[in-house]
């Protein structure tokens, strides 16, 4: 069991609204209506506990609407790490339709003072030694300068923790000049930051390759049902899931990184490491939810992800 802090800077209020089929401009009717406390970091949080680990959860959190954030983190046993902001935690929604398609609609979320960057970074500087690593996940709220992200990825890898890191656009460019221990990005997200393609094995191998060189450890590329491609300095794997049937992909990518997390912090052999993180990911896509609801499931799926080793062609 490892001890692991997950930051979202951003987070959201989920408001999932479930319906057979959008139609834009009409009336819709939906199904069901819940709302949760989420964000990436938070995401991953819930999974990596489902997996046994020891879990906080921090970064900004709007003091107006703390409620569902209070609850989870009482009902999860997490470790509060969120600096109160004034303002409002932003509302994302999630309109999930029966095929499987969900169509986001997400808010900018509350400013945050240069105040609040500093008592962020004081926190960290005192808890931080605590943990083994460190998920950073998400958007940039409004009053954070990529420059601030970097410096914060760079004061996390100078107290020891191992850094994983999940964002896109400017937070990726940014991030990536810290050169954290494992990254995630889809392979959009992998092409936008380094400004090359990255459609097949061999640029994303090459795209590995520079980042490797600049001290990123893990570069893990998610590409929906397609799988994963994971490149590590010793060995490129790739993992294709089982065939299953979509409620929602809504923590999908959240689900893996977590998995991935949990493999390579538990010494997990890579072939596992990574069947393990792809199954959790497909369980995720299964539920409207995510997270790890039942063994004998998660079990059924690891049998049915095919791993090999990536061949450059
Ligand atoms: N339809 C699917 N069936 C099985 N597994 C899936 C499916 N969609 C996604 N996954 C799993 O989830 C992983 C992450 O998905 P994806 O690449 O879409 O992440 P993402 O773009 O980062 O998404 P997000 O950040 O919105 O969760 C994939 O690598 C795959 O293992
Ligand atoms: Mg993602």
């Amino acid at each position: 069991m490892a001890k692991i802090l997950t930051l979202t800077l951003n987070p959201a209020l989920d408001l999932t609204v479930r319906l057979a089929c959008l139609e834009p401009g009409a009336v819709n009717r939906s199904e069901t209506l819940l709302t949760h406390a989420a964000g990436k970091g938070v995401n991953v949080a819930q999974v990596l506990a489902d997996l046994g680990h020891n879990v906080s959860v921090g970064g900004f959190l709007g003091a107006q609407n703390p409620q569902a954030f209070d609850a989870l983190i009482a009902s999860r046993g997490f470790g509060d790490a969120f600096i109160r902001v004034p303002g409002e935690t932003r509302s994302n929604i999630k309109i999930a339709e029966q095929d499987g398609r969900v169509t986001d609609i997400n808010a900018p979320g509350p400013q945050v003072s240069e105040q609040a960057q500093e008592q962020l970074l004081k926190l960290i500087a005192v808890i931080g030694p605590e943990f083994d690593a460190v998920v950073v996940a998400g958007s940039l709220p409004r009053g954070v300068s990529p420059q601030w992200f970097q410096g914060l990825l760079e004061t996390l890898k100078d107290l020891g923790l191992k850094v994983a890191l999940d964002t896109s656009g400017q937070a990726l460019r940014a991030g990536l000049k810290a050169a954290p221990w494992l990254i995630k990005p889809n392979t959009e997200e992998l092409a936008d930051a380094l400004d090359c393609p990255t459609q097949t094995v061999a640029q994303q191998a090459l795209a590995a390759e520079r980042l490797h060189a600049q001290g990123v450890e893990h570069v893990v590329v998610s590409h929906g049902a397609d799988g994963v491609n994971w490149f590590s300095r010793s060995a490129a794997l790739h993992a294709t899931p089982p065939k299953v049937s979509v409620a929602s992909t809504v923590g999908a990518g959240d689900s893996l990184l977590a998995g991935m997390l949990h493999g390579l912090l538990s010494g997990e052999a890579p072939e596992q490491t990574l069947r393990r993180a792809t199954a959790i990911a497909a369980m995720a896509v299964t539920q409207i939810g995510f997270g790890i609801s039942d063994d004998a499931q998660l079990a059924r799926l690891e049998s049915g992800v095919a791993v090999r080793p990536l061949t450059e062609q």
